[in-house]
């Protein structure tokens, strides 16, 4: 490691550049998230077989707006010039059309997914007069953050590994109206005799650290082809309104660039009293929402104004 002027170190690395550079891209987004020690290293480039980590020392502001456009502009060629490699490029061109299949089989296992969210809802609404869905947003995941999860999780690039070890590349998020809602949907949809648990894991009775509730599922679910049945994988989130406008700014705050060191510990904290606000606000409504439905009985109820007309 030689040290240089303006903070730069120099790193000769033995290691072959194209078997780390993706993880250290990655680590460069932790990093920036990060700046709380010292002296931090805010990205690793590849120049030559050469690695240069670039220090920058906590006060030294100066010089920590250029650095950071330098080091976007260098991400985004990494990405351009080294997610495209020779190897990557192979392994497209070998396996185009079976991957645009294996995508399709996702997209169509989302709308399998969707559709059992959808009747829930609707049968819902018949029987007791509300919904409890506010929303549904499904998305399969781009290739780009396919190939940058396959390398991050150093999952061989093959077809039946990467089905195998990505679990979310068909996502499914529910927003519900009250937490009760959450349960209650994720129950009749795991009664369902063809719907097939792979993991749970309940964000909203031990949320992240940083404040992020949620109940996620791992399902696996059949999907009917032209000859044949096959069991896809799909992740599906349940959340209320408030805990989904929280994760929704979160994410945009979080991945927001040049959020000054000092600055970092207070957004830390902000974040998760409002996390803390807003599952409070979450429960007071469930409250309400139980008092009221107690009190008045179902063929009491005020009619809408729509049923008036
Ligand atoms: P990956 O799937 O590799 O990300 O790891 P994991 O399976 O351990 O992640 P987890 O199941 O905890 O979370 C997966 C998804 O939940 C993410 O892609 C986000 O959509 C959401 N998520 C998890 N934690 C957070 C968080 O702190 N903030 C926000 N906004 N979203 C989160
Ligand atoms: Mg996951």
């Amino acid at each position: 490691m030689i040290m240089m002027p303006d903070g730069i170190v120099k790193i000769h690395s033995r290691m072959p550049w194209h078997s780390c550079c993706e993880v250290r891209v990655m680590q460069l987004h932790d990093i920036l998230l990060l700046r709380t020690s010292a002296i931090l290293p805010a990205s690793y480039i590849h120049n030559f077989g050469i690695m240069y980590a670039v220090l920058i020392k906590e006060r030294s502001t100066k010089i920590l707006r250029p650095i950071e456009k330098l080091i976007e502009k260098r991400k985004e060629e990494f990405i351009r010039n080294n997610l495209m490699s020779d190897e990557f490029i192979d392994f497209i061109q070998q396996n185009k059309k079976p991957m645009d299949k294996l995508l399709s089989y996702y997209a169509c296992a989302i709308m399998e997914v969707e559709t059992k969210f959808r009747v829930l809802d609707h049968q819902y609404s018949l029987e007791y007069d509300r919904n409890p869905i506010e929303d549904i947003k499904s998305r399969v995941k781009s290739w780009e953050s396919l190939i940058k999860k396959v390398r991050r999780k150093e999952i061989p690039l093959t077809l039946s590994s990467i089905e195998e070890s990505i679990h979310d590349i068909a996502g499914v998020r529910v927003v519900c109206s009250f937490p009760d809602d959450i349960y209650m949907l994720a129950d009749c949809l795991l009664n369902q005799d063809d719907i097939t648990l792979i993991e749970k894991k309940d964000y909203i009775k031990n949320p992240k650290p940083g404040g992020y509730r949620s109940l996620h599922l791992i399902i696996s679910v059949p999907i009917f082809l032209q000859d044949e049945k096959r069991m896809v994988t799909v992740e599906v989130q349940l959340r209320t309104i408030a805990m989904d406008f929280w994760a929704s700014l979160e994410h945009k705050i979080r991945y927001k660039k040049n959020i000054p060191e000092d600055k970092a510990l207070y957004l830390q904290n902000e974040m998760l009293e409002c996390a803390e606000i807003s599952a409070d606000l979450d429960r007071r409504m469930q409250n309400v929402r139980d008092v009221i439905s107690k009190n008045v009985p179902k063929e009491e109820k005020i009619p809408f104004l729509g049923e008036m007309i």
